[in-house]
């Protein structure tokens, strides 16, 4: 019952926490993370479990509702998505309207929050109706989204989505299918994809999460909140970082791929290099969607017709990492990216696609924090305190005497 803010506050105290390394700003009942221990749990169940045995929209209403869906739960949810992966015909203008080499993260946060003027009729954060419509229609519009994007980078025509396809398999087709030749969709990478967006779901209160949370603090809407998360997730130490870590593996192997003399600069701290794809804010262990990401890189990466060489020098780059001692005395260890990069590129995805596949997965994430959010009493909007440095007190002189 003790109010920590409420004591600070009246004793005119503030904690000062860069990076809030140790400041909750919320309590949470959807995502359970021990960090020394490498543990993961969405509502309670395991991620291994969830990994194995469930589903993308399965998982979603898990994170969003708090339970498992019964069978007829799910279809129905499933069913509800299905019929609102269209995008309005004036929305396709938009794609129209941008570079063609602009960043697609970029893209997808100017859409998203594009959406919302589409939908006037749903921006009330406190009416159940509204958030159960706007929560559909983000889920089903992103990947939409995500694939338009992609087709107006490479100038081929947007397909519209087909619904007799289930999530994942229509995003794929929507991405990579060509109207002339249709598309067949490979079912180990849609399972693959599938798996990906599941281990991307939630993560409490990361980067991007916690500015849904701040954003939708002052009571704007789910797609304002969405939209500024994408912003957040694109930044390279948050999900960027997958496309950053492919950046590395290309950059090595350009220098001849000498794994050691790359480890070397880093611990040098060379140009502020960072071994991309290491290190997390929480786990001090294997990062336990790494763990299963690595596993299912080789059935992946083993469909390529010629093997990628990226994926030797990332598997020598940690085996190297984790025997020395930098990288030990540090707890760096693989992050769930380190791998997702090279499994995104075996499918067929460009780089700059990475971080739009990780906003497809974080999206459920975003939208049970901001609806958790917005049904506890306690919410407050956000708004931290600062420990000021300035300059004191000084009066005011005319620009002719400065
Ligand atoms: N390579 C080399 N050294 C590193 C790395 C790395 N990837 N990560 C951390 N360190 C070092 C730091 O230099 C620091 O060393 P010091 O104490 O001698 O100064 C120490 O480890 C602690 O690092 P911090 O930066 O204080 O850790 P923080 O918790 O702030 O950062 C982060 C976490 C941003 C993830 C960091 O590890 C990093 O930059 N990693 C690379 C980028 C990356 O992979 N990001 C993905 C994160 S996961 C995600 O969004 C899904």
């Amino acid at each position: 019952g003790l109010d920590i803010g409420k004591v600070l506050k009246e004793t005119g105290y503030v904690t000062y926490d860069p990076g809030f390394v140790n400041t909750a700003a919320c309590t949470s009942a959807i995502t359970y993370i021990d960090g020394d221990e490498g543990i993961l749990r969405y509502r309670g169940y395991p991620i291994e479990q969830l990994a194995e045995h469930s589903t993308f929209l399965e998982v979603s209403y898990l994170l969003m509702y708090g339970e498992l869906p019964s069978a007829t739960q799910l279809s129905e949810f499933t069913e509800r998505v299905r019929m609102h992966t269209l995008l309005h015909e004036d929305m396709k203008r938009f794609f129209e309207g941008f570079p063609r080499d602009a960043h697609p993260m970029a893209v997808l946060s100017a859409a998203v929050s594009a959406l919302g003027t589409f939908y006037q009729d749903s921006q009330d954060p406190f009416d159940n109706e509204q958030v159960e419509i706007s929560t559909v229609r983000m889920l089903a519009k992103l990947p939409t989204i995500a694939s338009y994007a992609y087709k107006k980078s490479i100038g081929q025509p947007m397909l519209y989505p087909d619904n007799s396809l289930g999530y994942v398999d229509n995003f794929l087709r929507m991405t990579f299918g060509v109207p002339a030749t249709g598309y067949e969709v490979d079912p180990v990478f849609a399972k693959a994809l599938d798996l990906l967006l599941i281990l991307h779901a939630d993560h409490e209160q990361n980067c991007s999460t916690s500015t849904v949370r701040l954003v939708g603090s002052a009571q704007a809407s789910l797609f304002a909140s969405v939209s500024s998360g994408v912003n957040a997730l694109s930044g390279p130490l948050h999900g960027g970082a997958n496309e950053a870590v492919l950046a590395m593996l290309e950059r090595i192997r350009a220098e001849g791929g000498d794994v050691q003399a790359f480890v070397r600069k880093v611990k040098d701290r060379e140009d502020g290099v960072r071994l991309m794809g290491f290190g997390h804010r929480v786990y001090k262990n294997y990062d336990p969607r790494a763990a299963i990401v690595k596993n299912m890189a080789q059935d992946v990466l083993g469909r390529m017709a010629k093997p990628d060489p990226l994926l030797d020098l990332a598997m020598q780059l940690e085996e190297i990492a984790l025997a020395d001692d930098f990288f030990v005395s540090r707890k760096l260890y693989p992050n769930v990216d380190f791998y997702t990069g090279l499994i995104y590129k075996a499918m067929g995805f460009p780089t700059k696609m990475f971080t739009v596949l990780f906003a497809l997965g974080r999206l459920p994430g975003w939208i049970a924090q901001w609806r958790e959010m917005m049904s506890d009493p306690a919410t407050k909007i956000g708004r931290p305190r600062q420990v000021y440095t300035g300059a004191p007190e000084r009066n005011f002189v005319p620009v002719t005497e400065r």
